[in-house]
């Protein structure tokens, strides 16, 4: 039984690209497809845009978690929202108004995020909570797939789940790098419960088993 509280998205950043109709089947038993949107600006690599989202967003069996690695957020976020993602990420370090940004995104039906890179404090943006619905804490400088977790990121993780819990509400805690089998315990003891794999996921010969894995690996840590 899939459980709320512990959400696993994998990222088809590390799909095959020329298949992704496909690479969405695979993942049919995950809660979320992580869609890792990158302009070439605010990060140094290009993947896809609005159009494709849209496009996914008709084929995938489960919902679609935009990641928007872009500049100006405040201008284009709200149309992923609007292309049917269910979940739009916005980076703090792009944005200049998020509170209108996540107030726009939600008006269009999705829920709101803002991600921090590793370099990132949370605390200047803790008074944001209140106005999205989860907050992506990356454990790799944004851009590429396949790179060495940052176990470092987990005091900002605590930081940020100590932070949801004396607010109270249900605001998500994101984890999204180097995300793997041998990582994922650390990050629910440090308090997240949505986990984006992508090399851990499509990397694996059985890729519905790797999913399952990761989430018996997470209940257990949360149990343990
Ligand atoms: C990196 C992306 C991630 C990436 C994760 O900038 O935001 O979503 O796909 O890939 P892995 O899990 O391989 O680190
Ligand atoms: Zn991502």
């Amino acid at each position: 039984m899939p459980d709320p509280t512990l959400q696993i998205s994998p990222s088809i950043l590390s799909a095959d690209f020329a298949n992704l109709e496909r690479e969405l089947a695979r993942i049919a038993d995950a809660d979320w497809a992580h869609v890792d949107v990158m302009d070439n600006h605010f990060v140094p690599n290009l993947t896809l845009g609005q159009p494709v989202v849209e496009a996914l967003v008709k084929v995938s069996p489960i919902p679609i978690d935009a990641h928007l690695m872009i500049e100006d957020p405040d201008r284009w976020a709200p149309g992923y929202a609007e292309a049917g993602a269910r979940s739009v990420t916005f980076h703090i370090e792009a944005v200049r108004d998020p509170v209108a940004t996540a107030r726009a995104i939600r008006a269009a039906g999705a829920r709101a995020a803002f991600a921090l890179k590793p370099g990132t404090p949370f605390a200047p943006y803790e008074e944001l909570l209140h106005e999205v619905d989860m907050v992506l804490v990356m454990t790799v400088e944004p851009g590429f797939g396949g790179q060495a977790f940052m176990a470092d990121q987990m005091p900002k993780v605590a930081q940020v789940r100590e932070a949801v819990r004396r607010r109270g509400g249900e605001i998500w805690v994101q984890v999204d790098g180097g995300v793997s089998a041998d990582t994922i315990g650390q990050c629910v003891e440090a308090g997240a419960d949505v986990f984006v794999a992508g090399s851990a996921v499509y990397g694996a010969e059985d890729v519905p088993a790797r999913i399952g894995q990761l989430r018996d690996l997470a209940r257990t840590h949360r149990c343990g």
